[in-house]
């Protein structure tokens, strides 16, 4: 008989403190672009819920665009072979850009997706990530410029973060841990 697993959901980062880190963050980003007009770049789907709020508290002109890039892999862990299923919309070449990425793990799908959006040669290029997983990086070559939040090496789910493309609609930052019954 095969054994039946439950999806135990404990929450860690509550609504408000995630309110409370992006007007930090906002306040950095205005402060780093004063007087530019910024392109933000989404990447979907796992950064969308965090991209709106944190363009709604961006008080600078801005463009916005969106990327999908999927790294295959298990349900937990991406397997570092990174394809861009749907690319930018507009051209970045000479704008400001700012990436804005759900989570930083080994640092594999970031790595590709700034190598190809590079290629563009935009006039600046920060990253900005929710969530880094510093422990956990394999890959070296890039940092975000700013961070949201740093975890322990745990899966994470809700505010744009799936698990089986589920929980992206909880409004908090969650653990997840899969138990046999
Ligand atoms: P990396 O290429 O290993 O850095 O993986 C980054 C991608 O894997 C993220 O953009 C997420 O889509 C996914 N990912 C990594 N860790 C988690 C997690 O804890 N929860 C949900 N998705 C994750
Ligand atoms: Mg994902």
């Amino acid at each position: 008989m095969r054994p039946i697993i439950k999806e135990v959901v404990t929450p860690m980062i509550t609504k408000e403190q995630i309110d409370k880190r992006l007007d930090e963050l906002a306040r950095a980003i205005e402060a780093d672009f004063t007087g530019e007009t910024l392109t933000v770049v989404c990447t979907l789907k796992g950064a969308v819920v965090f991209f709106v709020d944190l363009v709604k508290k961006l008080n600078i002109p801005l463009k916005m665009d969106f990327i999908e890039a999927a790294s295959y892999g298990d349900a937990q862990n991406s397997s570092g072979i990174v394809k861009i299923n749907k690319d930018l919309t507009n051209t970045i070449s000479g704008e400001h850009v700012l990436l804005v990425e759900d989570i930083i793990d080994t640092g594999a799908t970031l790595s590709q997706m700034v190598a190809h959006l590079r290629r563009q040669r935009p006039q600046s290029f920060k990253i900005c990530a929710l969530l880094d997983k510093p422990s956990r990086r394999i890959v070296h070559d890039i940092q975000p410029d700013y961070v949201g939040f740093e975890i322990e090496d745990k899966f994470v789910l809700g505010y744009g973060l799936d698990y089986l493309q589920r929980y992206r609609n909880l409004p908090y930052i969650a653990t997840m841990k899969l138990i046999e019954e």
